[in-house]
């Protein structure tokens, strides 16, 4: 696959392939993967743009066969009637038995709130449930600062838990690959990239980025 560790902004993502809505750093990762035939793909909260970060990336670039879960149910039922080939499960991913797995690709789009959850409760039942070589994909917030500095509702919202979650989990408030492969060396996951989330239509990220990354060991 490309080389996503060489830094966040070396990327160049062409605009021309957004559409309203949509984030276009996700289409661009996906087509970086290295997958052979059909894969099976889980989105986690998948509905809260009725697919437009995730779900419809998954379909039009890998074709792959997805399960998605909303905790929400009146966009559970939007993603149901705006893409009937897919599995729509309305439901708390906490509560998740994984039946539908193993997955070659786990995207987890939860709102930036619940990043410290995706990595502290969540990762482990993920990796768990990903076959050796499939990837895992999450949001993540790498750098408080940017992040608070574009958005200050938003930043405001959750930010001192969001910086004692960084401090805590990463060492650090700026999150950079070297650091995230330190906090994840003993998972079964291995750090591939930090890729800025909207990267393209800004002339600087907003500290808010998809984490990439491989599961290599059982
Ligand atoms: C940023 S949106 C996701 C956007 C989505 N990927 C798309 O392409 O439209 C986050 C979604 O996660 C859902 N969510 C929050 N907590 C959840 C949970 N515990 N289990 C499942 N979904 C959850 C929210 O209801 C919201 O719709």
């Amino acid at each position: 696959m490309g080389d996503m560790t060489a830094g966040i902004r070396s990327v160049f993502l062409d605009e021309r392939d957004a559409q309203e809505g949509q984030t276009i750093a996700f289409p661009w990762i996906l087509r970086e993967l290295n997958f052979n035939g059909k894969i099976r793909a889980l989105d986690v909260g998948a509905g809260g743009f009725v697919g437009k970060n995730t779900t419809i990336h998954l379909l039009e670039v890998l074709g792959a066969d997805v399960v998605a879960i909303e905790l929400d149910g009146p966009r559970a039922s939007a993603l149901r009637d705006a893409y009937p080939g897919i599995n729509v499960i309305q439901g708390d991913i906490n509560e998740y038995e994984y039946e539908e797995g193993p997955f070659d690709l786990i995207v987890s789009d939860l709102d930036s709130s619940l990043v410290s959850l995706t990595m502290t409760k969540l990762l482990n039942p993920f990796a768990a449930n990903l076959k050796i070589g499939g990837y895992f994909i999450t949001l993540i917030v790498y750098d408080l600062a940017a992040y608070r500095g574009e958005n200050p509702l938003l930043a405001a919202s959750g930010e001192k838990r969001q910086a004692e979650f960084l401090r805590e989990f990463y060492g650090t408030t700026r999150v950079g690959v070297d650091t995230a492969r330190r906090a994840l060396r003993d998972s079964q996951l291995r750090v591939i990239g930090i890729i800025d989330k909207f990267l393209g239509h800004h002339a600087r990220g907003l500290g808010v980025g998809w984490l990439v990354t491989q599961k290599v060991r059982d």
